[in-house]
């Protein structure tokens, strides 16, 4: 059984530091050439045995198979530690280069998605399913940008400020700050945004997998939000159903994933390969989609008032507006949606553009926080970002506290942003930032981390 398999894996950690930590690396893609520079020493020297075990640690877990870290990247991996082996004279286990054989096998195919695994200081496992791509169908949600890391270990270092609290997330991407937050926080509720299909896809996906293929008891995904996203017939969502229903997106027809052996890898790379194709077959029916979502929409409201717009507006936007996963806007009216979010608990996920000047869930849904991790990056989304801020803060029921946590790639783009905060008639100050490393990813950009209130709530904690 899928939950069985991912658990008991958990549980056979080796005792062994370096095992884990070249474990914990592996699962999130830290650079080959950075664990090298770290343990070469230590695995150029395994013996055997050891060597076996770190495989089956590794690339031949659970895991792994149900949940594969990029094909490429596995090659890599193993292919720089047989040569580090070869040039110490270690005799390197049959095993390995089967393995290797086996990946070189998969150079062809078209992988768009892999996953990776995080460990949780309490020991839950995250796992995300993210693209091969930083820029992938005009989007930048496709993968975990570091500040998304970064604002999750504040969160983790501050969680009474988050407990019992109603906290909205601005394009969250792909989920891992929320996630992190409602599976390690006593969070009342956590509402999940972000505007675009492709995007909104991948974080249903890892929704599911984390919150319905793998239950924790503190936290569970509102069944409204998911029955009306998965309701949405297409066959693009079958894909993040059939994570849950397979226990992994690799299961082949006959029950096999990424297996031990290298026929049953074999044969799954194979499906793999057929999968690629359809991978680009599906590129049309992504336009499709559209067409179907926005049909689905009109004919779900019925009332008429259903924005049927997609292929409008700039640039950025050209892969359409989804409007039909969106739960909240133009579902209910706002009465209902506020019901709603008192009635179900924990994670909600909703379409939310900020340049769609009327939409509903800026008036109908009233959160304590609202966070956001690198979203200033593009100057002209700055205004309409702010401007969405505005909207809640108008319609806040009582004080509300803003969180931006921001890589300075262009100091310009920040001051812009500050600038545009300050005339939005917001206080904002520079807070500090996480005092300890939780998670492995790229800390080499600084971070900035702002706090946002009104001023209206600054005067009223002034006088308390
Ligand atoms: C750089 S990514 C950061 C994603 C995520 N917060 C993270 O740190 O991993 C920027 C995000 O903003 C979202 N975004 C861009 N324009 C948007 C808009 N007009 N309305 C809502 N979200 C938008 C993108 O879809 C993307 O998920």
């Amino acid at each position: 059984m899928a939950m069985a398999a991912v658990a008991e894996s958990i549980q056979e950690d080796p005792d062994d530091k370096a095992f884990l930590e070249i474990r914990k690396w592996f699962f999130v893609k830290l650079p080959v050439k950075e664990i090298m520079k770290k343990k070469a020493d230590w695995l150029k020297e395994l013996c055997q045995e050891d060597q076996k075990m770190l495989l089956d640690h590794t690339l031949r877990s659970d895991i792994c198979k149900k949940f594969p870290v990029a094909f490429d990247y596995q090659q890599k991996f193993v292919k720089t530690w047989i040569q580090l082996m070869e040039d110490n004279n270690t005799e390197v286990e049959d095993v390995i280069y089967e393995t290797y054989t086996t990946l070189i096998s998969a150079q062809s195919v078209i992988q768009e998605i892999n996953y990776k695994t995080f460990l949780l200081p309490d020991g839950k496992e995250l796992i995300l399913e993210e693209s091969v791509y930083m820029l992938s169908n005009g989007t930048t949600g496709l993968q975990i940008w570091p500040a998304a890391f970064w604002l999750a270990e504040w969160i983790l270092e501050n969680k009474g400020e988050f407990k019992n609290r109603s906290v909205l997330e601005l394009g969250c991407g792909l989920g891992f700050t929320g996630l992190v937050a409602s599976m390690s926080c006593e969070i009342k509720e956590y509402i999940l945004t972000d505007w675009h299909v492709k995007v909104l896809q991948s974080l249903f996906s890892n929704l599911c997998l984390n919150l319905r293929l793998r239950k924790y008891d503190n936290c569970t995904m509102c069944e409204q939000c998911f029955q009306k996203f998965s309701s949405s017939s297409s066959e693009n969502w079958d894909r993040a159903c059939n994570v849950m229903k397979n226990g992994g997106m690799d299961k082949t027809q006959d029950g096999t994933i990424l297996g031990s052996d290298e026929n049953e890898m074999k044969s799954s790379l194979n499906k793999k390969e057929e999968a690629a194709v359809e991978v680009n077959d599906s590129r049309q029916e992504n336009r499709n989609l559209e067409g179907s979502i926005n049909k689905m929409s009109a004919s779900d409201h019925g009332d008429g008032d259903v924005d049927c717009n997609i292929f409008e507006g700039d640039s950025h936007r050209n892969v359409g507006k989804n409007t039909a996963v969106d739960c909240f806007n133009k579902y209910e009216e706002s009465e209902k949606v506020n019901k709603h979010l008192n009635e179900t608990s924990r994670i909600h996920f909703a379409s939310l553009d900020w340049e769609e000047k009327n939409s509903e869930i800026k008036v109908s849904v009233s959160p304590d926080i609202i966070v956001a991790a690198d979203v200033i990056f593009e100057p002209k989304l700055i205004s309409p970002f702010v401007e969405t801020l505005k909207a809640f803060a108008t319609n806040a029921i009582g004080d509300m506290a803003i969180y931006v946590a921001s890589s300075v790639r262009s100091q310009q783009t920040v001051d812009q942003f500050v600038k545009e905060i300050d005339a939005a008639g917001f206080v904002l100050q520079e807070i500090s930032g996480p005092s300890s490393e939780v998670f492995v990813y790229d800390r080499s950009c600084p971070m900035k981390l702002f706090k946002i209130e009104t001023k209206s709530s600054v005067k009223e904690n002034q006088l308390i």
